[in-house]
C-alpha cells in the first residue's frame, strides 16, 4: 500500500496504514539516518495492557531486528497526560541513556501519542518521533498532524507542542481488540472528515454502516485512510493551524470540548462529545437556511454513532461559559465550523447565545 505523506514546512513524513504491517516497523525506522546513528538503540513508551499486545509484538519484531529497546510505562488512557507522568517519563528516558538520535516509538491511543510525543518534542530539545497508533481516534486523527500535549489541573492540552513525527505506522489489525464504545467514539472522526470535505465517503459510511460499526476491518482500513488523506491536506496547508484550513477540523469541536469540560472529562468519550457538537453543528447550519437536502444523510450518519445521552441538567448557558476559554476563541469570539452543504464547510464566528440555545432546544435536549 502507498503511504499517505504530510508535508510541512518542518518535516516530509509517511503515514503507513494497512493490515498486518506492524512487523514493518524495523524496515521504516533503518531508512532514517538519524536513528541508524542511534546506535541500535530504541525506546518505546506505551501502557502495561497494550505491552501485553501490540506494543510487546512491535517491540520485539524491533529486537529480532537487533535493535536494543527499553520500555517505558505511561498509566492506560487519560492518566498518561498529566505532568507527573511526564516527569516520570523524563526520568525514564535519561535512565535508558536516550540520546539527540535515539528513536522514540509511541505505541498505543491519542493518550499515549500526545504524552509520548510532548515528551519526544522536549526532551534534549527533540527526539526522533514514531508514532504507533492503535485506536480508531488515533489512526484516523490524532497521530498526524504533530499536535502533542498534556493536560493540566485547570485545562486539558494546556501545555504542548507542534512536534511532527519521523513516520506514522497504523497497523488497521490491531483496533480488533478495541473496546466498541471506544471505535465508536474514534469512528465520529471519520464522520466528520466525511461531512466536512467529501460527500463520496459521507454517503458510502452511510452506505456501509453495518459493517463499518461491526468493525469489518477492510471498512475500518478505508476509513482511516480517507481521514488520514483529509487530516494531512489540512495540515500540509496549515501546520500550525493559523491559516483557518486545520480549523475546518474543529467541526462539532467547539461545543464538544465545552460538553467535556463541563463534565469533568468523565461523562462522554471525546468522540461522543464531538458527535453533540456536530448535532448542534447542523442544527444551527439549517437555522441559517443551510444544509437543506443534505441533513438527512448527515443526520443518518450520527445517529449511526450512537451517542449517549445528553448530561443531565447541562444547560446551554453552561456550555456558552466553557466556550469562552476555549483555545479556539478568537478576540473573544467563538469560532464555529458549519455546512452549507456536506463538503461545503463555513467557518463563522457570529453565533450568539440565543441562536445556540434555540438550536439546543429544537434538538429537544435542554429546556
Ligand atoms: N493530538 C491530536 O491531534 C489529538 C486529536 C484528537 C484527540 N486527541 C487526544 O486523544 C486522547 C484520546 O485518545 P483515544 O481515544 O485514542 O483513547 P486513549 O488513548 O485514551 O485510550 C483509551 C484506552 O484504549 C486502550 N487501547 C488502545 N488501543 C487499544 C487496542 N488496540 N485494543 C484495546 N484497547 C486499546 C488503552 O489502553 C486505553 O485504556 C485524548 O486525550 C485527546 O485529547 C489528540
Amino acid at each position: 500500500m502507498n503511504p499517505i505523506w504530510v508535508r510541512t514546512a518542518s518535516r516530509r513524513y509517511a503515514v503507513h496504514v494497512g493490515r498486518g504491517i506492524l512487523g514493518s516497523l524495523p524496515g521504516l525506522l533503518a531508512r532514517h539516518p538519524a536513528c541508524r546513528a542511534a546506535g541500535g538503540s530504541a525506546v518505546m513508551v506505551s501502557d502495561a495492557s497494550l505491552f501485553a499486545g501490540p506494543a510487546g509484538r512491535a517491540a520485539s519484531a524491533l529486537e529480532r531486528a537487533g535493535w536494543r529497546v527499553s520500555r517505558g510505562v505511561l498509566p492506560a488512557g487519560e492518566a498518561a497526560k498529566t505532568l507527573s507522568s511526564l516527569d516520570k517519563l523524563y526520568g525514564f528516558l535519561l535512565k535508558s541513556g536516550a540520546e539527540r538520535r535515539t528513536p522514540l516509538v509511541a505505541v498505543g491511543g491519542g493518550s499515549i501519542g500526545d504524552a509520548a510525543g510532548f515528551a519526544a518534542a522536549t526532551y534534549q530539545r527533540g527526539i526522533p518521533l514514531v508514532h504507533v497508533p492503535t485506536t480508531f481516534l488515533a489512526q484516523a486523527d490524532s497521530a498526524i498532524g504533530g499536535k502533542t500535549a498534556v493536560d493540566h489541573p485547570l485545562a486539558k492540552n494546556a501545555v504542548g507542542a507542534f512536534y511532527q513525527p519521523i513516520f506514522v505506522l497504523a497497523d488497521v489489525e490491531t483496533l480488533r481488540t478495541l473496546p466498541r464504545r471506544q471505535l465508536m467514539s474514534g469512528l465520529a472522526e471519520a464522520v466528520k472528515c466525511a461531512l466536512v470535505f467529501d460527500p463520496a465517503f459521507a454517503r458510502r459510511l452511510a452506505a456501509r454502516w453495518p459493517r463499518v460499526r461491526a468493525g469489518d476491518l477492510a471498512e475500518l482500513e478505508h476509513a482511516v485512510r480517507t481521514s488520514v488523506a483529509w487530516k494531512a491536506r489540512a495540515v500540509s496547508a496549515d501546520e500550525f493551524d493559523l491559516a483557518g484550513k486545520r480549523e475546518l477540523l474543529n467541526f462539532g469541536h467547539t461545543l464538544g470540548h465545552a460538553l467535556e469540560w463541563a463534565t469533568g472529562y468523565r461523562g462522554a468519550l471525546h468522540g461522543e462529545a464531538v458527535v453533540w457538537g456536530m448535532r448542534a453543528a447542523l442544527e444551527l447550519s439549517s437555522g441559517r437556511g443551510w444544509l437543506r437536502r443534505d441533513r438527512p444523510l448527515a443526520d443518518a450518519l450520527l445517529d449511526g454513532l450512537a451517542a449517549p445521552a445528553w448530561p443531565r441538567g447541562l444547560a446551554s448557558s453552561d456550555l456558552w461559559a466553557a466556550m469562552r476559554r476555549d483555545k479556539k476563541v478568537r478576540a473573544g469570539r467563538n469560532v464555529f465550523v458549519l455546512l452549507k452543504r456536506i463538503g461545503e464547510p463555513a467557518r463563522v464566528d457570529d453565533v450568539t447565545k440565543p441562536e445556540l440555545a434555540a438550536a439546543l432546544r429544537r434538538l429537544g435536549v435542554t429546556k
